[in-house]
């Protein structure tokens, strides 16, 4: 029988409750597929800052660095945002993604037939969005020194770097071909090299990295016309490469395109070492304990874990089609309500899920 060890994380916010499904989702597919699943849980975000005074505590990433996956649900409130920087939820985030050298952030936007109309976007516009965001993880204005404030002046002064060598170019330029190679081999990468001298870098070293692809279709694009061309017409993309902090913000914004950002998955890979899971979505505090979060893209994570972190694409491959069948049932939760279908709770419609498995 395989054994796989996951370190789940379910952080702060609408984290626990997302996470629960998720675990029953694993539980009820290691029985089908008889594949044991050992699930560790550990304190991570502001809940690891609560009880450890560490966002990412030292026992909670050695941890994840012993496992075979992460599942990550989400960290991050309000309640945080005073703190020192290094002290907050997201800093562990950040601290995590580094330790465990995971420069390569997959978002994959699949519109689901029966969302069709859940999408602030025409149906038009959207019917043949099938695309995926590249994102490099570990560098860019996320991590660049030197950053800071000068807060002892009259004038006060806040600065970052956005800085990356071609090496972390390179490296994030070869996931994205690989994946190309797979789907249609067309790669946009996308940049500000008008403005930007790291930009200029980026574009340079993609371009020579791709052309040693010879059945490879590469063009270049600036940040905000991306923006733009995603609202106008989404399907033009398929593999978006971009930077950290571009494909942080287009990200988000591909998301809505399918109707919630409560229905993105991602996975974070390194290039040996167990990878991270987790929505696209925030911790939503707003609504965390209310068993009203839409746990799909959590279950849909759990589905990226199970096909590229753990290798069981079969079982990978019912969670999707178990939320699809429910979708098409005409069950949402409430960030997916058009005033036409049947509203669940969170749990209610984890065991949906559950049941179409
Ligand atoms: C994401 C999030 C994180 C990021 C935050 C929570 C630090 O927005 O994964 O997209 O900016 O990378
Ligand atoms: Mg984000």
């Amino acid at each position: 029988m395989k054994r796989y060890k996951v370190v789940l994380l379910s952080g702060d916010g609408i984290g626990p409750e997302i996470s629960e499904i998720s675990i029953n989702i694993l539980k009820r597919l290691s029985q089908k597929y008889d594949f044991d699943i050992e699930i560790k849980e550990k304190y991570f975000g502001g809940i690891a800052y609560e009880k450890h005074n560490d966002p990412a505590p030292k026992e909670t990433l050695d941890q994840c660095k012993a496992s075979d996956a992460v599942l990550l649900a989400c960290v991050g409130d309000v309640k945080y945002d005073n703190l020192p920087r290094e002290l907050r939820p997201e800093s562990g985030l950040l601290k995590l993604r580094a330790a465990l050298n995971l420069f390569a952030n997959i978002r994959p936007v699949k519109i689901r037939k029966s969302l069709l109309d859940s999408s602030s976007l025409k149906k038009e516009v959207i019917e043949n969005v099938d695309l995926i965001v590249v994102r490099e993880l570990i560098g860019g204005i996320y991590f660049g020194q030197p950053r800071g404030q000068i807060t002892n002046t009259k004038v006060k002064k806040g600065f970052n770097t956005m800085v990356y060598d071609s090496k972390e170019i390179e490296r994030i330029t070869e996931v994205a071909i690989k994946i190309a190679k797979n789907r249609s081999k067309k790669i946009c990468s996308v940049d500000k090299s008008n403005v930007l001298e790291v930009s200029q870098l980026w574009r340079d070293t993609v371009s020579e990295v791709a052309l040693k692809e010879n059945d490879l279709t590469l063009s270049n694009m600036y940040v905000d016309n991306a923006a733009m061309q995603l609202v106008k017409e989404p399907s033009q993309f398929d593999v978006i490469l971009t930077s950290n902090l571009f494909g942080d913000i287009l990200s988000d914004l591909a998301a809505m395109i399918t109707g919630s950002i409560g229905m993105l998955p991602s996975a974070s890979l390194s290039s040996s070492g167990p990878g991270v899971f987790e929505p696209v979505h925030g911790s939503a505090p707003d609504i965390a304990g209310k068993n009203i979060a839409n746990p799909i893209a959590m279950a849909l994570s759990t589905s990226m874990m199970l096909k590229i972190g753990l290798n069981e694409i079969e079982a990978a491959d019912d969670i999707e089609i178990a939320i699809d069948n429910v979708l098409s049932k005409g069950y949402r939760t409430s960030d997916l309500d058009n005033g036409n279908c049947k509203v669940l709770s969170c749990s209610e419609i984890g065991e949906k899920i559950i049941q179409e498995i």
